[in-house]
């Protein structure tokens, strides 16, 4: 190990270390942490990875023990420990038949695995305390669990799974010794999963073959499965580790052993494997779920800002503060090109798999906090990404750390909102891959966290001299808004809002109402929220056409039609920006922007006082100033604080021409003007 890291040496010093490290060698061996010694070690090139991986992988053993590949065929006892003297005696007489590891229930053990090589595992009967066991007779709903081997977890079986663990919570303190016997000879469900954490790396260039991957071998009588056991004495045909994730589950009432092997490295790959494997009386230890956890707030040419879906049903403080203490969530993200994603396939269901090779492969950072924006108040983690480069797609991965056993997560399971539980186990949990593409330049940028327009977060008119000043650009907009909403509460006191109801403006509504719905509106006016210029969707409304784009050139320059200048170029709904400070102050480049729900407006005619003045545009002026939301859409169709994208999997939408009926000149700012009038 030691040696494999040193530089080459003057050819006058070679006797001289040839000598000594011989003597090295010798004094490492004798030391019971060095118990790997170079001549038998399959050496990873990777192996200046390993302290990364280390670090990242939970562990419940010593990590000498994780990844000393000789433990691994010399065996070890549980707690890690191997008396050295094992591989001087080994060394003399030879090689032996791998030895077994013993899995203990929930315990994950790390491995090594060089190519063509076979690790050994077994869960032996009566390992655990299995207290399900003992609650549960045979016959009863553990029965629908029994047969299945291949088929997808059904949220039923999650059910089951719920009321089991209830049970076994009340039934924590029960003495079990009685039931030991009975126990150890009962049949119990017992699942195997496993992780690739690491694999070999492509070493030429344009290798388009997906690397090799492990394979997973079960039996009950063949104490060393593996690629030369017949297929009647495994349980299951080999299972391949699938994007980096391999599971199995099984009813028995003996021992279970299991083999994970390597396969032959083809020219084009070099290195080893790591790899995390587990066994669990409770449910997969490592789980991988297809479907969605989050949403997109929004993103810039740099960042992007994702939040989870609801963590909690309720919006109660102690639930809020129990996610702020012990946050799980994390994302990774990868560049979506050839070279980068490449280095993804074959981890993409493996969360200690993603887990290190996000950390060692770039510079993209992710931030993450709980939230209770965005919806019902109910907490969210909020993942804030950056160091992203302009137009550039991107993967995205969602993990849960299992660090934190048996953690519950509501999920959806319908349109109607019903949810159910599911459960995150010891090993962590990764949800489906999604794609992103940043924005292609600096018109746009994304900000949040604003101290009055608190439920602010998306990307908004900027100009390449605010991109990395987001307190500068948020003060601009956020003082502009508190100084609208000053005139109008000095407007509002004027009313007698305070009496009693008989007096007041109306039953339904009171002073209170409409300073939310003012405030709601106001913000979503102030900050315009912003799209590429080249983004599709006819939604989506053109502004600041005339200016140019920071490569000097201005849109639209091969129509100079008169039709064109007086339906689009002569006209402020698109020559302009919606409220006059962002192009006065911020002066932004031709953006697109996501109009504010005209449902905002309506809200405040029907909340306020009369007397106020408020009135929304209709007819041209309304499409010129506020969006419809469609129901129909999975889109965002227009803007409304708190909302969210839904995310993107498809690639290559079909193109949208924008709107360009020619429409009266209105700004939503106009409801402001009526100021005046009080
Ligand atoms: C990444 O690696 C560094 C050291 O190499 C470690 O301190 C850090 O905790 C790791 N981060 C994650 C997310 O694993
Ligand atoms: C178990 O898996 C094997 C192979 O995938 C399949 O042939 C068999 O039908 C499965 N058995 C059950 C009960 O699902
Ligand atoms: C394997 O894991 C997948 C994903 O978590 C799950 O849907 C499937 O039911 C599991 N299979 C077994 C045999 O546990
Ligand atoms: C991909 O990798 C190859 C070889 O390492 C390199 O020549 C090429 O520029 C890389 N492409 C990208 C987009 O990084
Ligand atoms: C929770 O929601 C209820 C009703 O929606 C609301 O009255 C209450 O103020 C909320 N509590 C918190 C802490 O947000
Ligand atoms: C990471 O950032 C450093 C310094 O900014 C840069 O030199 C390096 O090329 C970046 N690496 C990648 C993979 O983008
Ligand atoms: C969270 O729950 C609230 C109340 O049920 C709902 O209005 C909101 O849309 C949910 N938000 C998310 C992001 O799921
Ligand atoms: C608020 O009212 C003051 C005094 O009438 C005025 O100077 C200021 O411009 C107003 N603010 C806005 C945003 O219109
Ligand atoms: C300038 O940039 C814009 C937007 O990024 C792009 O649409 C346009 O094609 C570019 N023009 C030239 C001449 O590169
Ligand atoms: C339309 O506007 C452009 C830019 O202002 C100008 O160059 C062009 O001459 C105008 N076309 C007509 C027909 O007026
Ligand atoms: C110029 O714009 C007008 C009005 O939108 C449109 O009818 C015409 O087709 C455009 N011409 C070209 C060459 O793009
Ligand atoms: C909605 O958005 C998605 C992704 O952004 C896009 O593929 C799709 O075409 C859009 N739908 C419509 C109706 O434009």
């Amino acid at each position: 190990m030691q040696f494999s890291k040193s530089r080459p040496l003057p050819l006058r010093l070679l006797a001289f270390r040839v000598t000594s490290s011989f003597l090295i060698t010798l004094w490492i061996c004798l030391q019971p942490q060095h118990l790997v010694c170079a001549t038998e070690i399959p050496v990873a090139p990777e192996h200046v990875q390993r302290n990364e991986i280390e670090q990242s992988i939970p562990h419940t053993f010593s990590p000498i023990d994780a990844h000393d590949p000789l433990l691994q065929e010399r065996g070890t006892d549980d707690d890690g420990y191997v008396p050295d003297f094992a591989y001087f005696d080994r060394s003399l007489i030879g090689r032996q038949e791998a030895e077994v590891i013993k899995l203990e229930n929930n315990k994950p053990h790390t491995s090594e695995l060089a190519p063509e090589k076979v690790a050994f595992f077994r869960f032996e009967k009566g390992t655990g305390a299995s207290k399900r066991d003992e609650n549960l007779s045979p016959g009863s709903s553990l029965d629908r669990l029994e047969t299945k081997n291949t088929s997808g977890r059904s949220i039923s079986e999650d059910t089951v799974e719920e009321k089991r663990s209830d049970e076994e919570l009340l039934l924590e303190e029960t003495p079990f010794e009685n039931s030991l016997d009975r126990r150890q000879n009962a049949a119990r469900r017992i699942w195997i999963s496993a992780n690739t954490c690491r694999q070999p790396i492509v070493t030429i260039p344009l290798m388009s073959t997906d690397p090799p991957k492990l394979t997973l071998y079960i039996s009950s009588s063949e104490q060393r499965p593996g690629p030369n056991t017949p297929r009647d004495q495994l349980l299951t045909d080999p299972a391949d580790f699938v994007k980096g994730f391999a599971n199995f589950t099984t009813e028995t009432d003996g021992d279970l052993f299991i083999g994970v092997s390597s396969p032959v490295l083809t020219s084009g790959w070099d290195g080893s494997w790591s790899f995390e494997v587990a066994a669990s009386l409770d449910g997969s230890f490592h789980n991988f779920l297809a479907r969605d956890y989050l949403y997109m707030v929004d993103t810039d040419s740099d960042s992007a800002l994702f939040v989870t879906f609801n963590l909690t049903t309720s919006n109660s403080t102690a639930d809020l503060d129990k996610w702020k203490n012990g946050n799980p969530f994390t994302m990774y993200a990868f560049p979506a090109n050839a070279n980068s994603s490449r280095a993804v396939i074959g981890l993409e269901h493996s969360y200690c798999g993603l887990k290190s090779l996000f950390n060692t492969t770039n510079n993209i950072s992710v931030s993450t906090t709980i939230t209770t924006k965005f919806g019902g108040g109910r907490p969210k983690a909020q993942f804030n990404v950056q160091g992203l480069k302009m137009d550039e797609e991107y993967t995205g991965f969602l993990a849960v750390d299992g660090a934190n056993e048996n953690l519950r997560l509501p999920l959806i399971t319908d349109d109607d909102g019903d949810t159910e539980q599911f459960v995150v186990r010891g090993g962590g949990q990764v949800f489906a891959q999604w794609k992103w593409r940043t924005k292609a330049d600096d018109s746009c940028q994304v900000i949040q966290d604003l101290e009055f327009c608190d439920n602010i977060a998306y990307a908004v008119p900027s100009s390449s001299a605010f991109k990395q000043n987001d307190a500068g650009l948020m003060k601009l907009y956020d003082d502009l808004a508190k100084s609208y909403y000053q005139n109008f509460t000095n407007s509002l006191d004027q009313i007698a809002c305070e009496t009693t109801s008989t007096a007041q403006y109306s039953l339904a509504r009171n002073c209170d109402d409409c300073r939310r719905d003012y405030k709601d509106w106001l913000c979503s006016v102030v900050f315009p929220r912003c799209e590429d210029y080249g983004a599709q969707g006819d939604w989506l409304h053109a502004r600041n056409i005339n200016t140019p784009f920071a490569n000097g050139s201005i849109p639209h320059m091969d129509n100079l039609t008169a039709v064109f200048n007086s339906t689009f170029r002569d006209r402020f709904a698109y020559n302009r920006s919606r409220v006059p400070m962002i192009d006065d102050q911020i002066k932004p480049g031709p953006y697109k922007e996501l109009l504010p729900c005209d449902y905002l407006c309506h809200n405040i005619v029907r909340s306020c006082p009369a007397i106020l003045g408020f009135a929304c545009p209709e007819g041209e002026a309304l499409e010129h100033a506020y969006g419809e939301a469609k129901k129909s859409f999975q889109n965002l169709t227009c803007n409304f604080p708190g909302a969210v994208k839904i995310l993107n999997r498809a690639v290559g939408a079909s193109p949208k021409t924008v709107g360009i009926d020619p429409g009266v000149v209105m700004f939503a700012v106009f409801v402001v003007g009526l100021f005046g009038i009080l």
